[in-house]
């Protein structure tokens, strides 16, 4: 493929958005910008430097003064996430660092930092970006965005079987209402909330699995890039 591919994935947590978005990457020959990790890292510097995840002000001043650069480098063609130079890749995916991630990323000063790092990267090569505001405010030329979402439920089931897998106990019902929460800040923060773009095609996969939802999703990239299968 010659021309440089972009592509905007948006959508609520537990939208399957990182493993669908690494499988059609990976189908494209392309790399995936996983951008809720940015966010993490963020959230991760907070809580290690002892900055309460709601405090706008430190924020803005971590932001500004620097303190909590972060980068990505690609490995093997996966994403390792950078914070101050340091490879904290596995350090991210945890419950607390995700809440922390959900509240940092509701300042203007920790938007737009991760933004113009995320809209640097475009420049450089082809690249799947997903997060949550990548059709809107990241990527609004992208020639492909896709909203992907489910319902509040099977969402839930899937993070909750996802848990239990991996050897954590959960309990469904509080899942579900983490869920409900985590939605609620993403959607309602007064800086780039939650929300499909004008131009995005909304994909719903309650009731798809994985392979159906790769495959939508590849049938909506190839048409609009005119890519034959
Ligand atoms: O996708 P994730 O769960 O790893 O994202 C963690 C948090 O970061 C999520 O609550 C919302 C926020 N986020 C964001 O505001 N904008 C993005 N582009 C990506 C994530």
């Amino acid at each position: 493929m010659s021309q440089p591919i972009l592509i905007a994935v948006d959508g609520p947590v537990s939208a399957g958005k990182s493993s669908l978005c690494d499988a059609l990457a990976k189908e494209l020959d392309i790399l995936h910008l996983d951008t809720g990790a940015m966010y993490r890292a963020i959230g991760l510097y907070a809580i290690e430097s002892g900055i309460s995840p709601e405090d706008g002000d430190a924020l803005d001043r971590v932001i500004k003064e620097q303190k909590a650069v972060v980068s990505v480098e690609y490995r093997d063609g996966r994403q390792l996430t950078l914070l101050n130079g340091m490879d904290v890749t596995g350090m991210l995916r945890g419950e607390a660092v995700g809440a922390a991630a959900s509240s940092v990323s509701r300042f203007p000063s920790v938007r737009r930092y991760l933004v113009s790092v995320q809209q640097r990267l475009a420049r450089e090569k082809s690249l799947l970006i997903d997060g949550r505001d990548i059709g809107t405010v990241v990527l609004p030329d992208a020639k492909v965005k896709i909203f992907l979402t489910a319902s509040p439920e099977a969402r839930a089931l899937r993070r909750y079987t996802q848990l239990l897998s991996s050897g954590v106990r959960a309990d469904y019902q509080q899942v579900l209402t983490d869920l409900l929460a985590r939605d609620e800040q993403d959607q309602n923060r007064a800086c780039d909330p939650l929300r499909p773009a004008e131009d995005a095609v909304i994909l719903d996969t309650s009731s798809l699995s994985f392979q159906e939802s790769l495959s939508e999703m590849l049938r909506i990239v190839k048409a609009r890039y005119a890519i034959s299968a």
